[in-house]
């Protein structure tokens, strides 16, 4: 018989500090006031393109986006900068991402009724690692005073989560760990370009944590059985960083634009869309779980009218917010934690016996969808 696995426990950290729509467009305008200023001459003789000021109303539409949190607001909101400080800490201190991550992680610990010494396993799943190594799973466990287990860093990029969820269950099926704690702290203001007018308010910071664990072990007050996990891939360079560690034997890339976040946002929008909505139907008409059944969709927050149409899709009518819960006006787009945080902040209230997705999608392209069903 298939063992039975759980979500037993979910953490979040989110940062003290925040930026509105306003204060980001308000910069960002300054920025390109001063740009313009500066290159007057040249944009004048035809030269060079002058930039074009953001503004906050198309944000919310185009997006769903009102504000975003962040670990620091100055060094984003310097037009002479449009980038955080975040200083280098040295080797002897925690990393800003493990500190993150064990904040979630102790959260979701407490949530499942759990201390570290019960965990085998971490794994930080996440859209980037603020180093090559060693792993921030690594560093994770040892901050934890976790003195036995294994863990390991991966990264697929908005999908982290669900592919951890599932790297996670696979873990616990086969024996080599009996709970694992998959976090995802992501400081997606690292690799935002801010200075760009199409995304620059795209992106927030965040931590999240999930437990999984056997349901015969399971003593948290919220348990949430997984039914079933479904991954899918299919290249494409329409969501693309080409930050690495190779970019020092070709020294004259650096800088560039490609070295952070890129995307074709309307061919992402068109293209991935419909691969969701049609995993998640074919994922629930394997599991036999009717779609009327589903009381909840945690979609990746990355923009409220993907969401609309993924949810108008999967049901065949609009979904309510209770049905598809929205936290990307407050978070924006979190990467892999977005479905988590809405996870998260929005299962509680349901029924056991309510059935619900995760579902993520993002660079990759990558989609993961995780079926669950309360237990407890
Ligand atoms: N302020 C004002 N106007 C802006 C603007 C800004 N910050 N950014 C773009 N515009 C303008 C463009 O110049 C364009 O004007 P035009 O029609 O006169 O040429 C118009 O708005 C539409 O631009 P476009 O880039 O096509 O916007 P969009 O409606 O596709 O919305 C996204 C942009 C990014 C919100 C949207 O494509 C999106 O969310 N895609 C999903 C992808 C995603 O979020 N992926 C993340 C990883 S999963």
């Amino acid at each position: 018989m298939t063992q039975s696995v759980v979500i037993s426990g979910t953490g979040l950290w989110t940062p003290e500090l925040s930026i509105t729509n306003d204060e980001l467009v308000a910069s960002f305008n300054e920025y390109v006031t001063r740009y313009n200023q500066r290159h007057a001459g040249e944009i004048e003789a035809g030269e060079l393109a002058a930039l074009t000021p953001s503004n906050s109303a198309f944000i919310e539409k185009a997006s769903g986006i009102k504000q975003r949190y962040v670990l620091d607001r100055e060094g984003i909101l310097d037009p002479d900068r449009l980038c955080p400080n975040i200083p280098e800490r040295g080797d002897d201190e925690i990393s800003v991402q493990a500190e993150i991550a064990v904040k979630a992680a102790r959260q979701a610990l407490d949530n499942a009724g759990l201390t570290a010494a019960d965990l085998d396993a971490v794994l930080v799943a996440c859209s980037n690692m603020q180093r090559a190594y060693p792993a921030m799973a690594v560093e994770v466990q040892k901050e934890l005073g976790m003195n036995h287990g294994w863990g390991y860093d991966m990264n697929v990029a908005c999908s982290s989560a669900t592919f951890g969820i599932q790297a996670a269950l696979d873990a616990v099926r086969n024996g080599s760990a009996r709970r694992v704690l998959m976090v995802n702290p992501e400081i997606c203001s690292g690799h935002l370009a801010w200075q760009d007018r199409d995304c620059h308010f795209i992106f927030g910071d965040v931590a999240t944590a999930v437990i999984v664990e056997r349901a015969e072990d399971a003593v948290g007050h919220l348990q949430w059985e997984i039914l079933g996990t479904r991954l899918q891939t299919q290249f494409s360079n329409n969501i693309r960083n080409n930050f690495g560690f190779l970019n020092r034997a070709a020294p004259e890339g650096i800088g560039a634009r490609d070295k952070l976040f890129c995307q074709e946002g309307r061919k992402v929008f068109k293209e991935v869309c419909p691969m969701v909505a049609a995993q998640i139907a074919s994922h629930l008409d394997d599991l036999e779980v009717p779609v009327p059944d589903i009381r909840r969709m945690w979609l990746h927050q990355a923009n409220l009218n993907m969401n609309d149409f993924i949810a108008r899709k999967v049901l065949g009518r609009p979904a309510t917010r209770e049905e598809a819960p929205v936290i990307l006006d407050d978070y924006a787009n979190t990467s892999s934690a977005g479905s988590i945080i809405a996870f998260h902040k929005y299962n509680g209230d349901l029924p056991v016996g309510s059935k619900g997705v995760i579902c993520s999608f993002g660079a990759g392209y990558s989609i993961g969808s995780v079926v669950v069903s309360r237990v407890a």
